[in-house]
């Protein structure tokens, strides 16, 4: 938005808590609306819409008010977890583009989201760095075209380690991300892989590829972002630094290529890119993700309530590293499948998810 004034006229923005960035941000942009949706930010958020002159909204309702009442051309959803469902749904109602980032929407929800962009006629423009290089790479090819979609993933910070090292782990050294700098959450869910079978689910769902023709290979230096192999055997790779300002502007600024003074990369200095399979013992949650897309229905968001829950408590010291992974364990074996989940069906799902991991003994696994 900084950098390219003329193009974009920001309508509406919203934090959980960071109220610093939204008065930055606000003071900057001018917005129609802001939303804050931590209720110990509230009282800060509404005297800076105030001092701006914007609308205050809050709480999670607050974005979907926010996405229901202004004109926009596109909106990004780029909060984390189950939160930004209700505000996509709403975007896609409104016939409006959306620029998702937010991969906990197609994860849990993912069905119906299409079938409603679908409906609807909406474009959903992938942020995510795997998805938006398969859009890329794909260029609007079908899928009676694709043999394979091939997600890239760095391996995280423990890469190489023997699993039976991973219990005493802790946060700080799970959040150090060795290619991407990214939000703690998703910096958790790379450690444990889940974030590559959250993405896979994703993909099948973007790209209308189903799961058992989506392969993941570790590719530590994450300049592959991904990979679509053609039924004729040809295969289209998208590369680039690592930076979110790349798939950003491309899904902005889409369809047009605009000059951003980005340093070209230099492929002698990388000098080489490698290839791995992913460890399945030491990181069973990307195994979790196949077993709950094969499942389906309502499983994806049993996966992904109890993964939000048992990462906030690996963060807050409550559960070992090792914790996470049971803790999703214990929920998809309790879970009862509903095939073909309504909305209503999505969200319980997501609270027996959460309530499953909850439960799980502090403690548990270091
Ligand atoms: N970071 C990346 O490089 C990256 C790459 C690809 C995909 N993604 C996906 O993009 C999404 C966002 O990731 P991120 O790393 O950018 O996360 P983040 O920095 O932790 O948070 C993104 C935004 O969501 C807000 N937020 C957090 N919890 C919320 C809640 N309960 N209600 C409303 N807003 C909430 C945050 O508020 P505050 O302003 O208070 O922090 C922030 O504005 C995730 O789904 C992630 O998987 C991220």
């Amino acid at each position: 938005m900084e950098d390219f004034p003329s193009r974009f006229d920001v309508v509406a923005i919203s934090t959980n808590e960071r109220v610093d960035l939204l008065l930055r941000q606000a003071s900057q942009f001018k917005p129609e609306g802001v939303c804050v949706c931590s209720p110990t930010a509230r009282d800060t958020g509404a005297e800076i819409a105030s001092a701006v002159g914007a609308q205050f909204h809050e709480g999670e309702a607050g974005l979907t008010e926010m996405v229901a009442r202004y004109d926009a051309d596109i909106v990004v959803v780029a909060t984390v977890g189950f939160v930004g469902l209700m505000p996509t749904l709403k975007a896609i109602e409104r016939g409006i583009t959306v620029a998702l980032a937010n991969k906990e929407v197609l994860v849990t929800a993912g069905d119906l989201v299409m079938a409603a962009a679908r409906e609807r006629g909406v474009k959903l423009l992938p942020i995510d760095s795997e998805h938006n290089a398969l859009f890329q790479c794909l260029n609007g090819c079908g899928e009676q075209s694709v043999r394979r979609l091939i997600l890239t993933a760095s391996g995280g910070p423990f890469r190489g380690r023997q699993p039976e090292t991973l219990a005493a782990v802790t946060p700080d050294e799970a959040l150090a991300h060795p290619t991407w700098n990214m939000g703690r959450k998703i910096s958790i869910d790379s450690a444990t892989m889940m974030n590559k079978g959250f993405e896979m689910i994703e993909a099948a769902h973007l790209f209308g590829v189903p799961p058992e023709r989506i392969e993941v290979v570790i590719h530590p230096q994450s300049t592959i972002h991904s990979m679509v192999e053609y039924v004729d055997g040809s295969i289209l790779a998208q590369l680039g630094r690592t930076d979110m300002y790349l798939p950003i502007q491309n899904v902005l600024m889409w369809p047009d290529r605009v000059e951003n003074g980005f340093e070209p990369l230099d492929f002698a200095q990388l000098g080489q890119l490698t290839f791995e399979k992913p460890d399945p013992e030491g990181f069973p949650c990307l195994a979790y993700a196949y077993e709950a897309a094969a499942r389906g229905g309502t499983c994806p968001a049993v996966l992904n309530g109890a993964n939000e829950v048992a990462v906030a408590r690996f963060l807050a010291g409550e559960i070992g590293f090792l914790g996470i992974a049971r803790s999703i364990r214990n929920a998809l074996d309790a879970h009862t499948l509903v095939s073909d989940p309504t909305l209503e069906q999505i969200h319980e799902a997501d609270k027996e998810g959460r309530d499953a991991a909850q439960a799980v003994a502090a403690g548990t696994l270091g």
